[in-house]
């Protein structure tokens, strides 16, 4: 895990909270807020394959800020403020609940391996699964028995966590279908948001390609981070042409090499 090293030179001086596989987090300007940094890297496997993918932050920057200020505009609760350049975004500092919530429409990925069920084959219903987020075990996933029992979540957290997660997967398969794309599956992650003695849990992290699978509806394509993990190739066409039917990047935009960038 070489790449998590630090490795920027800082133009201002800026203190870094966290840094992940995918983003760094840097102090905010104001007390409870954040900086998010979108790097290049990608990984997959728990960071076992490992590339940096020039321009791909920059493209999850622009898709994920329009994925969350529409759903703040909608009144789902996200933590983010707003984007401060092409590789950042100002965020609300959130207490990160240690689940990763997938929800699944189409069985695909780990589903279809685990129930043996043919990729592609549309679900009975939306199914949300819980996985707990711990790199040395491999993010194994659990069950609500688990979530209370350990203390990782309470019975009310994981109610308002599987309502958000619904409200997030019904306004996502709708701006999709819309734009030719079937949303298969994705993962958000949520947080608690203290405000004064009031705490609500809003959705956090990114979503992006990255965190979901998007399959194009004439072709089947996939237009997300599979290009990666299967070796496909064309992820930096995949996520712009993501970027583009969602009307955040105009047709001849190109985002290679954009932006501030971390430098080895
Ligand atoms: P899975 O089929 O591999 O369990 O993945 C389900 C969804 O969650 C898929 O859209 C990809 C996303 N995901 C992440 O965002 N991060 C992860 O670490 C994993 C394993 C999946």
């Amino acid at each position: 895990m070489d790449f998590l090293k630090p490795r920027y030179t800082p133009m201002n001086r800026r203190r870094r909270i966290y840094e992940g596989k995918a983003k760094v987090l840097y102090e905010g300007p104001e007390p409870g807020t954040l900086i998010q940094h979108f790097k290049d890297d990608a990984t997959a496997f728990n960071a076992k394959k490992h590339e940096v993918i020039d321009g791909k932050g920059v493209l999850n920057n622009r898709i994920s800020e329009f994925i969350f200020q529409n759903l703040n505009d909608i009144g789902v609760p996200t933590h983010f403020i707003r984007r401060m350049n092409m590789r950042e975004q100002l965020i609300r500092e959130v207490e990160i609940v240690p689940l990763e919530v997938v929800v699944r429409n189409v069985a695909a990925g780990s589903l279809a391996t685990r129930l043996g069920l043919e990729e592609g084959t549309q679900l009975p219903r939306s199914i949300i699964e819980f996985y707990y987020k711990n790199d040395q075990l491999n993010d194994p996933m659990v069950s609500e028995e688990h979530i209370t029992a350990f203390g990782w979540a309470t019975p009310q957290e994981i109610d308002d966590i599987m309502a958000l997660a619904i409200r997030v997967n019904d306004f996502l398969s709708g701006l999709f279908l819309g734009v030719g794309i079937r949303l298969v599956d994705f993962k958000i992650e949520t947080g608690r948001l203290w405000e004064g003695d009031m705490m609500r849990i809003v959705v956090a992290d990114e979503i992006s390609p990255d965190s979901c699978r998007l399959w194009d509806i004439k072709s089947s394509d996939k237009l997300d981070k599979d290009r990666f993990r299967k070796d496909l190739g064309g992820l930096i066409e995949a996520y712009t042409e993501v970027a583009k039917r969602l009307g955040v990047m105009s047709e001849n935009e190109k985002v290679q090499g954009g932006g501030p960038r971390l430098v080895q």
